[in-house]
């Protein structure tokens, strides 16, 4: 891919393999790889007032509030490392929120480039979150039907062991779902209306949903 810094959204409801997909995009290409989900759960880990706050959404499936979210990404992408592109993995989940991120980047000469509409069926979610487990050391991503890692109940990169997420319990699972289609899947009016979405179909292999992910990120 060339150069030039990228601003990309990965939208698509919980489950769709956005994660997984801004990870090979960092790994592969360098891009910096902004997950609101992974910030809240580093400040979940540090016990910080942010983390306990978020918390108490989280675990209930519903969204953290709008002013605190923005408030800590927009934080994350003043950091340097962000000017040269970022691939947004969980944010924006609110018209408040993508108002705000137009709106930070506009004061930067940026904007969005592309918003990839990861589609994947509901069945198909929930089959995928209830196999899911991660690492408890660096949050690295497996699945025990689609993407097992070598040795049961351990990380690959650094053997930590696997534990699973505490929103991909059922009732949880449900409610996500029910939130994305009420609160986020209107973002994709917003995006159309601009010219900037791409639909890219969830439901194939890892490595054929990055190949599309790709096709489209080389054009901008
Ligand atoms: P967040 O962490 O963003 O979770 P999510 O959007 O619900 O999405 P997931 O992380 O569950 O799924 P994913 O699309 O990343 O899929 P993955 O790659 O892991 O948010 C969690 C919570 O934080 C929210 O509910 C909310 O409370 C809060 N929050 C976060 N951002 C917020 C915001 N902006 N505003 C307010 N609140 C916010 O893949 C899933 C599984 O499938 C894995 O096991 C993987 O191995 C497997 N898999 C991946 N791709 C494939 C494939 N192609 N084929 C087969 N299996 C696959
Ligand atoms: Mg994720």
């Amino acid at each position: 891919m060339n150069s030039t810094a990228k601003f990309i959204i990965l939208l698509g409801p919980p489950g769709a393999g956005k994660g997984t997909q801004a990870k090979i995009l960092h790994q592969r290409f360098g891009m910096v790889h902004v997950a609101s989900g992974d910030l809240f759960r580093e400040n979940i880990a540090k016990q910080t007032p942010l983390g306990v706050l978020a918390k108490s959404f989280m675990d209930k499936g519903e969204l953290v509030p709008d002013d605190v979210t923005v408030r800590m990404v927009m934080e994350r992408i003043a950091k340097p490392d962000c000017a040269r592109g970022v691939v947004f993995d969980g944010f924006p989940r609110t018209d408040a929120q993508a108002q705000a991120l137009d709106a930070a980047l506009a004061r930067e000469n940026k904007k969005i480039g592309a918003v990839l509409w990861v589609n994947v069926r509901d069945q198909e979610l929930v089959a995928r979150l209830s196999a899911r487990w991660i690492c408890s050391l660096d949050g690295a991503v497996y699945n025990l039907i689609t993407n097992p890692p070598r040795v049961a109940g351990k990380c690959d990169l650094d053997d930590s062991s696997l534990v699973q997420r505490d929103d991909d319990k059922p009732a949880a699972v449900q409610r996500r779902l029910q939130v994305f289609n009420n609160q986020t899947k209107p973002l994709l009016e917003y995006y159309r209306a601009a010219g900037l979405v791409h639909e890219i179909q969830g439901e194939q292999p890892i490595d054929r949903v990055q190949a599309d992910i790709v096709r489209v990120a080389e054009k901008l």
